[in-house]
């Protein structure tokens, strides 16, 4: 077998680069260890910045997306028992976010893929990524019927997401990689209870963080910070109910009510970042280059961002037969990426319970987030980061 680019991984990253790269005439196969169903049904992110739903808009990709996502014009801290909005179309001149499921976006990216007859193998295994330092990579697999392939390409795109095989494939030494693991974890929940806001609401509160969120006007999405040691058997539903209701308890209401559950898991709060983005032929895009915490709803819109930027390159160097824009992707997506708030200042830091040591660190920074929410200039920087940066 032979394409032009070879993508290992069907999540956001891998069938978004497969769509762009269609729409520019570039041929590329994607290979996938799960199967279809499971990809489409898989629980992940829900909050797409302007930035993303402009893009789909533009490629073709935002017709569901814009008729079932629930625009957001804002949203709300609450801290002391008490909200305070941050009024993101206000502040940044009519901007704002989707919430719509990531799996309806992978729903969306498959329906696209396949009209344009593009190349989806799923329910592969074994899979391995040679030649990187060549002109001629390749990517070997044993294939839904048991045969085993080469795939012969001119570029592979890594976009196999944290746990994938590309990145461990680079030989040691060859980037730098920076790893942190936070001291605690998110329970998420998902439940059959209508939201109980029309808003995203972040509460800090002395028991730990607490997060509200939706998917549809009947089903709620709903995190809690908890111990990176916890079990699911730690959290039976009794106590997540009454966790929610104490951490997001107000004075004007805004807790959903108990529901029955559809969903509940754990996820360890972690930063990871590759540097640089490439070895080679190969290009790493999405969750197999950086993992950023949860709290600023940035990883999908990271991985889009990327492969924005790889299919620009890519079109170039097809085009013209220049590797500038390949040369400069790491950088590229590194410059957006270490603009995620949580990994340099920001509402991470500010809104968990730290279980650390003394006091101190255990205090939610309360004074900090009435800065955000009282000041203009800090939700000015907050209602920018939210709705994304433009794609440079
Ligand atoms: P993935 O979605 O991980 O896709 C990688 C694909 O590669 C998978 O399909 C996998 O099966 C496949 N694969 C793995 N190994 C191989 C292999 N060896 N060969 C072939 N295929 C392979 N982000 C936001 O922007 N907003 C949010 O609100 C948000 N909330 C989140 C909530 C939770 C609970 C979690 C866990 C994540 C959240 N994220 C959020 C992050 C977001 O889901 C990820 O950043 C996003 O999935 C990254 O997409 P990706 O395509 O890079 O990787
Ligand atoms: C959701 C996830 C997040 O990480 C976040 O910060 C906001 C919302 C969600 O899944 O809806």
């Amino acid at each position: 077998m032979r394409t032009q680019v070879g993508i290992v991984g069907a999540g956001p990253a891998g069938l978004l680069l497969s769509h762009l790269l269609g729409l520019q005439g570039i041929d590329s196969v994607v290979v996938e260890i799960r199967a279809l169903d499971y990809i489409m049904s898989r629980l992940r992110a829900g909050v797409l910045e302007q930035t993303t739903v402009d893009l789909f808009a533009e490629v073709g990709l935002a017709d569901r997306l814009l008729r079932k996502g629930m625009r957001h014009e804002g949203v709300e801290l609450r801290f002391d028992r008490r909200p305070h909005r941050i009024d993101f179309a206000d502040l940044t001149g009519g901007r704002g976010i989707h919430v719509y499921a990531q799996h309806e976006v992978v729903k969306d990216l498959i329906a696209a893929r396949q009209a344009a007859g593009g190349a989806l193998l799923f329910e592969v295994s074994d899979v391995t990524v040679h030649d990187l330092d060549s002109e001629k990579p390749a990517i070997r697999f044993t294939d839904a019927d048991g045969r085993a392939q080469v795939l012969a390409c001119d570029v592979i795109a890594g976009c196999d997401g944290f746990h994938g095989v590309c990145r461990q494939t680079i030989p040691a030494g060859a980037v730098r990689t920076l790893h942190r693991e936070y001291p605690f974890a998110w329970l998420g929940i998902l439940a059959r209870t209508p939201p109980a806001s029309d808003e995203l609401i972040y509460a800090s509160h002395e028991r730990g963080f607490a997060l509200h969120s939706m998917r549809t006007p009947e089903i709620s999405r709903l995190y809690l910070q908890v111990s990176p040691q916890d079990e699911l058997a730690d959290w039976p539903e009794d106590r997540i109910w009454s966790e929610l209701h104490a951490r997001l308890e107000s004075e004007e209401g805004g807790i959903p009510d108990p529901g029955p559950l559809l969903d509940v898991s754990i996820t360890p709060m972690r930063s990871f970042v590759v540097e640089p983005m490439r070895y080679g032929r190969l290009f790493l895009a999405g969750d197999a280059a950086h993992i950023v915490p949860p709290t600023g709803a940035k990883g999908l819109n990271l991985a889009v961002a990327d492969v924005a930027v790889l299919a620009e390159a890519l079109t170039d160097f097809y085009r013209t037969g220049s590797t500038a824009g390949l040369d400069a992707y790491s950088d590229r997506c590194l410059r957006r990426v270490w603009r995620v708030p949580d990994l340099s200042r920001g509402l991470g830091s500010v809104v968990h319970r730290r279980p650390a040591a003394g006091e101190v660190q255990r205090r939610p920074r309360h004074p900090q987030l009435r800065h955000t929410a009282g000041s203009r200039a800090a939700p000015t920087t907050r209602a920018a980061d939210n709705t994304g940066p433009p794609l440079d």
